[in-house]
């Protein structure tokens, strides 16, 4: 029996190490990615490369850019990072992955290719390399283990659970953003179309309101006043939030009548969509430099673990649908 000598493992990057949540940005899944790399790097000692197809409107440093904010070039050298444009070959093609070997000076049988795609992964194998498929999304790898916060300022109490709720809040601010595209372009008297009006009614119904009000309301809010946080001082959130999902709610009806053929209600979602972006503006940033930060201080590491691990819980377990309706929503208000 032959031993398997792995010196170099060549990892995907989306939906491998992070969901990419607008164009060239990367949001590493936590606490999970950062493990990961730190284990190869450290534990098995493996040196570790990407291998990416980028979209032909991003380019080769644009993809290592891409990285490099996301944090992955903590562990890889920017010069191991190979992408189809300098390969002149996509995956699942041996080509792309022979030029990979290649540029690394490695030999196929002592490289490793991981992704989450099934058929990356058999093409790896098909080129010579060793292969493992990484499950998607997410599952387990959100385990239930003390973390200890980042850096700490008055502004940010560095615990992961902060972290992932502000991330939540890039992505509500693109929401927010397209609702008030359409409350300006209703005031122009511009054409709006009702599909993108149909995007945001079901973003605000299946995503903000089950996925990121009922975290702050189920999980955060009761597990901060546990931690001896005032609950006074989370009113606010909830009552915003009640306000919330009645814009919600109006907006849904508006565009409903709207469907309908009852060209009136386009007053009526310009009115509500109004509401809803004041509001949220003012409510996402509060959270972010008020609540999350002093609460976040109250937590210990077992307790960020707990939340962490119930936010996955929570959901959603895939991001990519909810992405793709926002920036789906952006084009067609840009057209
Ligand atoms: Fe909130
Ligand atoms: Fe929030």
């Amino acid at each position: 029996m032959s031993t398997l000598s792995v010196s170099t493992v060549f990892l995907d990057v989306r939906d491998t190490l992070g969901y990419v949540d607008r164009p060239g940005h990367l949001v590493l899944f936590k606490p999970s990615t950062r493990q990961f790399l730190q284990s190869l790097k450290n534990d098995m000692k493996v040196r570790v490369g990407i291998i990416t197809n980028l979209p032909s409107n991003v380019s080769h440093d644009q993809g290592v850019a891409m990285l490099k904010e996301a944090g992955i070039l903590d562990y890889v050298n920017p010069d191991d990072v190979v992408s189809s444009h300098e390969a002149g070959a996509e995956k699942p093609a041996a080509a792309i992955y022979q030029y990979a070997c290649t540029k690394l000076k490695v030999k196929p049988e002592e490289c490793m290719y991981i992704s989450e795609n099934f058929i990356e992964v058999v093409g790896a194998q098909a080129a010579g390399l060793n292969s493992m498929i990484k499950p998607f999304p997410p599952s387990r790898d959100f385990l239930f283990k003390p973390l200890d916060p980042g850096t700490s300022t008055p502004v940010d109490s560095g615990r992961l659970a902060e972290v992932m709720m502000e991330e939540e809040h890039l992505v509500g601010k693109r929401i927010v953003g397209a609702s008030a595209k359409i409350a300006a372009m209703i005031s122009e008297n511009k054409t709006v179309p009702l599909t993108a009006v149909g995007n945001l009614v079901y973003l605000l119904q299946n995503f903000v309101n089950p996925y990121h009000h009922m975290k702050e309301e189920k999980i955060l809010i009761p597990f901060a006043i546990s931690r001896g946080y005032p609950k006074a001082k989370t009113a606010w959130i909830l009552l915003e939030h009640d306000q919330g999902r009645c814009y919600f709610n109006a907006i849904e009806i508006a565009y409903n009548r709207l469907l309908n053929g009852d060209t009136i209600a386009w007053s009526d979602l310009k009115i509500n969509l109004e509401g809803f972006v004041a509001l949220y503006k003012q409510h996402g940033g509060r959270e972010d430099n008020e609540f999350l930060p002093e609460a976040g201080k109250l937590f210990s590491p077992q307790d960020d673990a707990l939340i962490v691990d119930l936010f996955a819980k929570a959901g959603p377990g895939d991001l990519t649908p909810y992405l793709a309706l926002i920036a789906q929503t952006e084009s067609e208000l840009d057209k």
